[in-house]
């Protein structure tokens, strides 16, 4: 669908194809609310956010500018580990380490019934979001919220559990390159882009996720574009503990890496 005709399906609350096949047309409120969201769309607010939704990996998620949008990108990740978890419906252990929305989690549980998963963000604000969409598609049983600095967390002060699969989407954008980001992409948190001056300010720190797997477990990190030499030079130090491979991007870029013992 257009943008527009996404305002439109979304304010008049009909299908698309009703756009063109029935005569509608706005109530006062509807042509306010159309006016207000065609009026921040032209100023740049995310569209996502001025209709309060978005999809990823099938689902419909609640989004807010407290939240980080998700990003087709992020569905690889996803598809990554559910097409390298041997059987769907055992008992996994799941880590995710911020978590925005909640749309990488919400998509494991819906995807491995027998997934147990926890989450961390440092910020109060997304996970607000992540539990709206861990209600909403019926996952709440399978998701445990905490609220941490992941760095905290990964040298050991908040975690005692043992993971089948860790997870992260981290900020990898360095500061430097912030201000020159596309103004819609300059609404969302900077907390969920911000990387550190090289970007890579999470990949050391996730790293030490290691000694959270159990025996066969996997790390799977999502990087941006043209980090993957970086990020090598950083797994290539503990070369000798596990192996790695590196999945693209529907624009074969290389996006994921997942990590395993060796
Ligand atoms: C790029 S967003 C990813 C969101 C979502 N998982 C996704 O893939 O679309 C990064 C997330 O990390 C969180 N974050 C940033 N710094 C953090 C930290 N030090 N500890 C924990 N979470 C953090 C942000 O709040 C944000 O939700």
């Amino acid at each position: 669908m257009t943008e527009q005709e996404l305002i439109l399906t979304a304010i008049l609350g009909c299908e698309r194809v009703d756009l063109y096949q029935k005569e509608l047309s706005f109530t006062t409120v509807q042509q306010e609310r159309y006016q207000d969201i065609t009026f921040r769309r032209l100023q740049g607010e995310p569209l996502q956010y001025l209709l309060g939704e978005t999809e990823f990996f099938g689902l419909r998620l609640r989004v807010d500018r407290r939240v980080f949008i998700p990003r087709p990108e992020t569905e690889v990740l996803v598809e990554t580990i559910l097409t390298r978890v041997q059987n769907r419906k055992v008992k996994i252990d799941i880590l995710e380490l911020g978590t925005g929305s909640g749309n990488i989690a919400v998509s494991l549980a819906k995807h491995l019934p027998g997934a147990r998963i926890v989450t961390v963000d440092i910020s109060e604000g997304a996970l607000t979001v992540a539990k709206q969409n861990v209600l909403r598609h019926g996952v709440a049983e399978q998701i445990l919220f905490l609220q941490a600095d992941m760095v905290d967390f990964l040298a050991g002060r908040s975690g005692y559990l043992f993971y089948d699969c860790v997870v992260s989407n981290p900020p990898y954008i360095p500061s430097g390159q912030l201000s020159a980001l596309p103004v819609d992409v300059q609404h969302e948190p900077r907390l969920s882009l911000d990387g550190g001056e090289d970007g890579l300010r999470f990949y050391h720190p996730l790293t030490k996720a290691w000694s959270l797997l159990k025996e066969q477990g996997r790390l799977f990190f999502e990087f941006g574009d043209g980090q993957r030499p970086a990020l090598e030079a950083i797994l290539q130090n503990k070369k000798d503990t596990y192996c790695y491979d590196f999945v693209q991007d529907l624009s074969g870029h290389d996006r994921i890496a997942v990590l395993q013992k060796t």
